[in-house]
């Protein structure tokens, strides 16, 4: 968690939330945003691992999850301040989660009610837990990670009204995210892009 001074202290960014919360898209255009570099969490374990994120949970959730924490705990040890996409089940593990509390990360929840999300989830390689049910799997999933994405968040982000608010759903909540950002003092507003510049 950030100071609460009035001089801003670049940390890292983490979003966190269920799948289909918009952590990928969302955390690009922040990055855009903010002049950071983008990490996808899920990606960059395939990329450092040569192993897809469905081949590591053939070996289990737990092999998936070790593989998890190793990447958090490097990417947040990276010097750069990074703008990082979680895994959804990123708060499972209890060491991340205290991870994401210290004082050199800032972490913003994209919420969402398992019935929207779930009707806006799309089955991918990268999500072998969704199953033919996405609505069940993600309602099970809020029950348990719901105060858990509470727990390690320095701002909330509600997204549903930002997609019923009209075009551009993503770069709303994106603006959002980085107004809460400001708010916190971990960015400089006069170092923020306009949007318009962007979209
Ligand atoms: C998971 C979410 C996925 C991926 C893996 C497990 C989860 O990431 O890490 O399939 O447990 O919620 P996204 O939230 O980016 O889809």
């Amino acid at each position: 968690m950030p100071d609460a001074g009035t001089d801003v202290r670049a940390t890292h960014v983490v979003l966190v939330g269920l799948m289909g919360s918009g952590k990928t898209t969302v955390g690009k255009k922040v990055a855009k945003l903010t002049g950071h570099r983008f990490v996808d969490a899920d990606v960059e374990i395939e990329a450092r691992t040569g192993r897809s994120v469905a081949s590591w949970f053939e070996d289990g959730e737990a092999a998936f999850r070790g593989a998890e924490a190793d990447l958090l705990e490097v990417l947040l040890a990276s010097p750069e301040a990074l703008v990082v996409g979680a895994g959804g089940g990123v708060v499972v593990t209890e060491s991340n989660r205290r991870r994401l509390q210290e004082h050199d990360v800032t972490t913003v929840y994209l919420h969402g009610t398992p019935e929207f999300l779930a009707s806006r989830v799309q089955a991918k390689a990268h999500r072998p837990l969704l199953g033919d049910d996405p609505l069940a799997v993600m309602a099970q999933m809020y029950e348990q990670r719901d105060r858990w994405y509470r727990e390690v968040a320095d701002a909330v982000v509600e997204v549903r009204p930002h997609h019923e608010a009209g075009e551009k759903p993503k770069w709303r909540i994106a603006e959002q995210v980085v107004a809460e950002l400001v708010a916190l003092h971990v960015v400089d507003p006069a170092a923020v892009t306009s949007p318009e510049v962007l979209r």
